[in-house]
């Protein structure tokens, strides 16, 4: 079976961005394939230390909860990076592990990252207006796409306080759907 890994950038556990990820995830069971969840506030994830031994070692010295990850994201056939907008960006949990995503790349800047993994950028946000934000996903994706992910596409939920604010939107749920079917192919 084909694995989806998720990673929730968000500290609340079942916040608007885990309700995101669960409509995501029914459409990618509705092709066979499963999502494992990776909740990010509750691992050990220290920032990275810019000791460059990723470049000479081909791998992240730091033992914390990231060394796991590493094996998920390389063993994944797509990713979820899932946040709530914090201030205009994704959360600094996220951040934290897009940074420690740096030992997938080679001092070439090739990637160490089997070709094709695709990714989607879910995102909720307090703004009803989802392209306030966008451009900034963009080059988020345009980041992830630099790493050796392949292709990386967008989908924003606005207007989401509460998950009760998601769950009412049936277009974002279409979409959502929608997109754990593409996820999973
Ligand atoms: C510290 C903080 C900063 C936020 N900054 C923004 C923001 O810049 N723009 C926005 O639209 N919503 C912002 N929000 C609202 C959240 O993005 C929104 O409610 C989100 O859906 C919460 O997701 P969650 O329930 O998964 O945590 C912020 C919320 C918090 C707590």
């Amino acid at each position: 079976m084909k694995t989806i890994v998720a990673l929730n950038g968000s500290p609340r556990m079942y916040g608007s961005t885990a309700a995101l990820i669960q409509e995501i995830s029914k459409g990618t069971r509705e092709r066979g394939a499963q999502v494992t969840l990776c909740h990010l506030n509750e691992m050990s994830i220290k920032g990275c230390q810019s000791c460059y031994a990723c470049k000479t070692e081909g791998r992240c010295i730091l033992q914390d909860d990231m060394q796991t990850l590493y094996d998920e994201i390389a063993n994944a056939h797509a990713l979820i990076f899932a946040t709530p907008v914090y201030m205009w960006q994704m959360t600094a949990q996220l951040k934290l592990a897009v940074d420690r995503l740096y030992p997938f790349l080679k001092p070439d800047y090739s990637s160490h990252l089997a070709p094709g993994k695709k990714v989607l950028l879910a995102v909720t946000q307090g703004r009803p207006d989802t392209s306030m934000f966008h451009h900034y996903f963009e080059h988020a994706g345009k980041n992830l796409a630099f790493l050796g992910f392949g292709e990386v596409n967008i989908l924003i939920a606005g207007g989401t306080h509460k998950p009760e604010d998601l769950l009412s939107q049936d277009a974002i749920l279409e979409d959502a759907r929608r997109w754990g079917h593409w996820l999973a192919e």
